[in-house]
This record gives structure tokens, sequence and C-alpha cells, in this order.
């Protein structure tokens, strides 16, 4: 071993070549590798995917324990044995929609660790489009063994973005979640219309909610009409989730930087994912 300062002069060199977050990550991937030897393995021999997936499961882990506490280690197996249902859905997305890019994987597996942990009685979600998140929460509640998802959709084919108008959001002969499978749809209550209309009267009937996740139409009025409404309905440890909350002011205000835990692990703050606890 060498001298701690010359170790020290190493590192500060190192990362001022290759940048910080880089000697981090990389540190990681060998601690990583090395509490998981086959993975680590398949990495030398040239297979990366193995280790890439050891890297994200362990990212979205330390994000959802820092918004939720210690995390049973069953359910660190089980995002991994998820890989293939992500997979399935994954193919027949990029199948039959191959220009969409909705929530990463990462950010996926977080929703449904999210809802595995506080096993919500009411989850509500805004902006269904092909299914994504859905797919991923109806999931998690078949795994919970109960709990209903409620989501809010328009009936059109098309939206209104930031970037403007979005003609064809779904391919042209399906419905609004087709991607959901259909042995989960049993605790699915879809419900279409504008969120201006439906969500109150949708929140209004629930008697509270457990989990809430914005991803409808990411303008600030709705987003700060969606997230205040939200947040009157969640209970007490309820979860607000939002996705790209990087375009709103609104966000600022409801995921406060030292509070909120995105889905990009190591620290609190914010990201394109993120979400909150009602304390
Ligand atoms: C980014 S996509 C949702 C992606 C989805 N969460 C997923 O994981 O695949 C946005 C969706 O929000 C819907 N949307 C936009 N404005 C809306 C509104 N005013 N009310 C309800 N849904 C809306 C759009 O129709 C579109 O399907």
């Amino acid at each position: 071993m060498g001298d701690p300062g010359s170790i020290v002069r190493k590192a500060i060199w190192a990362s001022k070549r290759f940048g910080i977050e880089q000697v981090f990550s990389s540190l990681n991937l060998i601690g990583l590798a090395l509490r998981n030897p086959s993975a680590g393995a398949s990495y030398l021999a040239g297979e990366r995917k193995k280790l890439q997936m050891v890297v994200l499961h362990n990212s979205i882990t330390v994000s959802v324990k820092l918004l939720l506490g210690e995390v049973d280690p069953r359910l660190e197996d089980e995002i991994l044995e998820l890989e293939t249902f992500g997979d399935d859905l994954w193919n027949e997305l990029r199948s039959r929609a191959p220009r969409w890019t909705p929530l990463s994987r990462a950010e996926c597996n977080y929703l449904y660790m999210i809802c595995r942990m506080v096993k919500p009685k009411h989850i509500v979600e805004t902006g269904v489009q092909h299914g994504l998140s859905s797919a991923y929460f109806l999931k998690a509640l078949e795994r919970n063994g109960s709990g209903m998802l409620h989501s809010v959709d328009l009936p059109s084919k098309e939206y209104t973005s930031r970037i403007g108008t979005i003609a064809d959001k779904i391919p042209p002969d399906v419905k609004c979640g087709w991607l959901v499978p259909r042995e989960l749809r049993k605790n699915w209550n879809l419900e279409l219309g504008d969120s201006r209309y439906i969500l109150p009267r949708l929140l209004a009937k629930i008697n509270g909610i457990d989990l809430f996740l914005h991803d409808s139409e990411h303008t600030e009025e709705m987003m700060r009409f969606e997230y205040s409404l939200a947040w009157k309905h969640l209970r007490k440890g309820g979860v607000l989730m939002s996705d790209d909350i990087d375009l709103s002011e609104a966000s600022r205000e409801f995921f406060p930087a030292d509070k909120a835990v995105g889905a990009n692990g190591y620290r609190k703050g914010i990201a394109k994912l993120s979400a909150i606890v009602k304390p």
C-alpha cells in the first residue's frame, strides 16, 4: 500500500484529469465488481451488460434508501428479476414506436421500488401514452397483492407539449396504455379526459392517495395545478413524484433540492424524475 499522501495526490491528479464524477464512478464500478464477482468477470471478458445492470440497480437502491429508508435485500433481488419484464416491454415499444423515448429503465425501476416499499392502496398518475409507467406500477401492485392504479390521459391521439403539438403520441392502431400486459389490468382504472377536469373529481372520489406521478402536460400552469391538488390529497408518508421536474418553477417549490430524491442515486436533490415524501 502506498503512503496516504501519495494516494491523495494521485486521486487529486485523477480527478483533475478525468473529472471527479468519473473517478467516483470508476471506484464505485470496481467496488461493485468485487462484490458481484460473476458480473465483474463477465465485464473483464468483454460482456458489459451484467455489470452495467448491477450499477444501475445499485444506484436506484441508493435513491430509494435516501427517500424511504432501509431496503429489504429481497427487494433488491426482485429488481434483478424484473429485467425480463422490462426487456419484453422495451422490445415491444421499440418495435411499434421507435421514435419515442419515454421514462428510462432506471426511472421505471425507481417507480416500481417505491410502490413495493410504500404498498399503496391508491396510486394516481397523469400521462399514460404507451403505458410504461402504468405497467411498472401495476407489476408492483401485483407483487404487493393489493392496491389500485388510477391513470388519467387524453382521449385524443395528440397533445400539447412544451415543444408544440404531438400529433401521433401512440401508433395508429392501438389505444392509450396499449403496452400494459393484459393480465395486469384488473387493478387498473384508466380515465380518459383532460386532467384539469378529471383529476379534481377523481381525487375527491378516492379517500386519500398514497402515490402520485405527474407525467402529463409539462407546462408551468399544469404542473403547479397537479402538484398542489395531489399534495392536498396525499396521505402522510405518501410520495409525490414527477417526471421532467427541470422544466418548471413549481418544481423548485414542491421538490426542494434538500428533500427530494431523484432517480439518479447517490445524492439528494433533483433529477429529471424526482420524488418527495409528504411528512
Ligand atoms: C410523456 S407522456 C406519458 C408517458 C408515460 N408516463 C409513460 O411512462 O410511458 C405524456 C402523456 O400525457 C398526456 N397528456 C397531455 N396533456 C394532458 C392533459 N391535459 N390531461 C391528461 N393527459 C394529458 C398525453 O396525452 C401523453 O400521453
